[in-house]
C-alpha cells in the first residue's frame, strides 16, 4: 500500500490512466473477487476493509469510482457515503453501493446518503463492470465542472487563510452547519449546500482590501460600506454555476437579520432563506468563539449570553437559535469535527503553498 503514497501520485492530473477504483468490503474474499473482475477490465484497484480505511485512502489518492458494501462492522456503507459527500466534499466521485437483493429501504437510504448507483448482491459480473464503466465515464464529464468549482473553493480558502487564525475554520463551519442541518431534518441537497456554504460564504472578502479586512480596531462607516459588499460579491462569483443555486442563497443572505436590520437586502423573518438563517447561527457562534483580527476568542458561556441577547434583540431566528443552543447544551461533542479528520484536497494543496511562501504570522 505504501507504494501508492509517493508524492508524485498524490495529485495526479485528471487525465491519467488507468481508472482507479476503491473497493470497500469487510470480507476479504469479496474484495479479491471484485479486484479480479475489475483488473481484468483494466482498472487499478485499491482495497479497504472498513469505512475508516476507505476514508483514509480517499484522502491519500485520487479515485475514479468507489464500490461500497452497505453492511460492514463499524461505519456502514451509508455512513461512509455521507462522509465522502459531506465531510470530504467529493461531490462528483461515483459511489456504487452493493446492497442485498430486494431491499427498497437500502435504495432510499443510499440516495439520501448521496450514492450514485446500486448493484444488488449476488451481482452479475458483466452488469457490475458496465455500471463501473458508465460511472467513470460520467466522472470524466463532470471533472471539468469540478475544476471550475475547485478554483472557487481554493479562492475561498485563500481568503480564509488571511482572515482567520486557524486553518481549518471553513471545515469546522461546514461540519457544524451540516450537524445542525441534520438535526433539523433537512434534505441531502440542503446539507450539501450548507457544507459548501461553510467554505464559500465569505469568498466575497476577496474583494475587500486588506487594510479593512485585517484592521485590528472597529471599522469606520465608510469601511463598513465596503465590508457589507462581501455577500454581494460572493454571490455574483458563484451564481454562474448551476450547482450553486442553494449555496448562493447562503452566500448572499448570511448577514441578513430576523428583524430586517441586516444586509445586503434587509430581508426579515422567513423572507431570509432558511439555509441562510441556519447557517448564520453557526457562523456567528464560530466568530464569537474564535479569535479574529479585530477581536479575541470569547469563552462559550459569554458567547451564549451574546447569542441570547442578540436573539432577544431580534437579530436571529429565535426558533433556530433555541434548537442550536440545545445541541450546544446537550451534545456539544457533536459540533466538534473529529480530531485529525482529514482535510479535503483543496485544503491540503493550499496548506502546502502557504507553508512554502507565506510570512510567519500565517504559519502559526
Ligand atoms: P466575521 O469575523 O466572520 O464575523 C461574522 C459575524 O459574526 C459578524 O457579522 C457578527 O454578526 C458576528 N460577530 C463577530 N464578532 C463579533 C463580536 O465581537 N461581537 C458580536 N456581538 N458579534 C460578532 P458582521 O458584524 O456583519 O461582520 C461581517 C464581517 O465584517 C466580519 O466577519 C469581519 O470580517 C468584518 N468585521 C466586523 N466587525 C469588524 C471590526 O470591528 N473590525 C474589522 N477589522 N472587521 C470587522
Ligand atoms: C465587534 O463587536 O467588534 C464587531 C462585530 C459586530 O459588529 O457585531
Ligand atoms: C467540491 O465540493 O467539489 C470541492 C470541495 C473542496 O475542495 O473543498
Ligand atoms: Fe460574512
Amino acid at each position: 500500500m505504501s507504494a501508492y503514497l509517493s508524492p508524485a501520485t498524490q495529485y495526479p492530473s485528471t487525465n491519467r490512466a488507468p481508472f482507479r477504483v476503491l473497493v470497500v468490503d469487510d470480507v476479504a474474499t469479496n474484495r479479491v473477487m471484485l479486484r479480479a473482475i475489475l483488473a481484468a477490465h483494466g482498472y487499478e484497484v485499491v482495497e479497504a476493509d472498513c469505512g475508516e480505511a476507505a476514508l483514509a485512502r480517499l484522502v491519500e489518492l485520487e479515485f475514479d469510482a468507489v464500490i461500497l458494501d452497505v453492511l460492514m462492522p463499524g461505519k456502514s456503507g451509508f455512513d461512509v457515503c455521507r462522509e465522502i459527500r459531506l465531510e470530504l466534499g467529493f461531490e462528483f466521485l461515483p459511489v456504487i453501493m452493493l446492497t442485498s437483493l430486494g431491499s427498497p429501504d437500502d435504495m432510499a437510504m443510499g440516495f439520501e446518503s448521496g450514492a450514485t448507483d446500486f448493484v444488488t448482491k449476488p451481482y452479475n459480473n458483466v452488469e457490475l463492470v458496465a455500471r463501473v464503466n458508465s460511472a467513470v465515464a460520467q466522472k470524466r464529464l463532470t471533472d471539468r465542472l469540478d475544476d471550475t468549482e475547485s478554483v472557487l473553493f481554493a479562492l475561498a480558502r485563500m481568503v480564509e487563510s488571511k482572515d482567520r487564525n486557524t486553518r481549518d475554520h471553513c471545515d469546522r463551519l461546514s461540519h457544524m452547519a451540516v450537524v445542525f442541518g441534520r438535526s433539523l431534518g433537512l434534505s441531502f441537497d440542503e446539507l450539501e449546500a450548507l457544507r459548501r456554504g461553510g467554505i464559500l460564504h465569505d469568498i466575497g472578502k476577496l474583494g475587500i482590501p486588506d487594510g479593512i479586512l485585517l484592521k485590528e480596531g472597529p471599522l469606520t462607516e465608510s469601511e463598513w460600506l465596503i465590508m457589507r459588499q462581501h455577500p454581494v460579491i460572493g454571490a455574483e462569483l458563484c451564481t454562474p454555476l448551476r450547482t450553486m443555486r442553494k449555496t448562493v442563497d447562503i452566500i448572499r443572505h448570511h448577514h441578513e437579520k430576523w428583524n430586517g436590520a441586516g444586509y445586503p437586502d434587509g430581508l426579515s423573518g422567513t423572507d431570509v432563506p432558511l439555509l441562510a438563517r441556519v447557517f448564520q447561527v453557526v457562523d456567528v457562534f464560530d466568530a464569537l468563539t474564535t479569535e479574529r483580527p479585530y477581536k479575541p476568542a470569547f469563552p462559550v458561556d459569554q458567547t451564549i449570553d451574546i447569542l441570547e441577547r442578540e436573539t432577544a434583540d431580534g437579530n436571529w431566528d429565535p426558533d433556530l437559535m433555541q434548537r442550536f443552543l440545545h445541541i450546544l447544551n446537550d451534545q456539544p461533542e457533536q459540533l466538534q469535527r473529529p480530531l485529525g479528520a482529514p482535510m479535503d484536497p483543496s485544503a491540503r494543496i493550499l496548506a502546502r503553498v502557504l507553508q512554502s511562501g507565506r510570512p510567519d504570522w500565517e504559519r502559526g
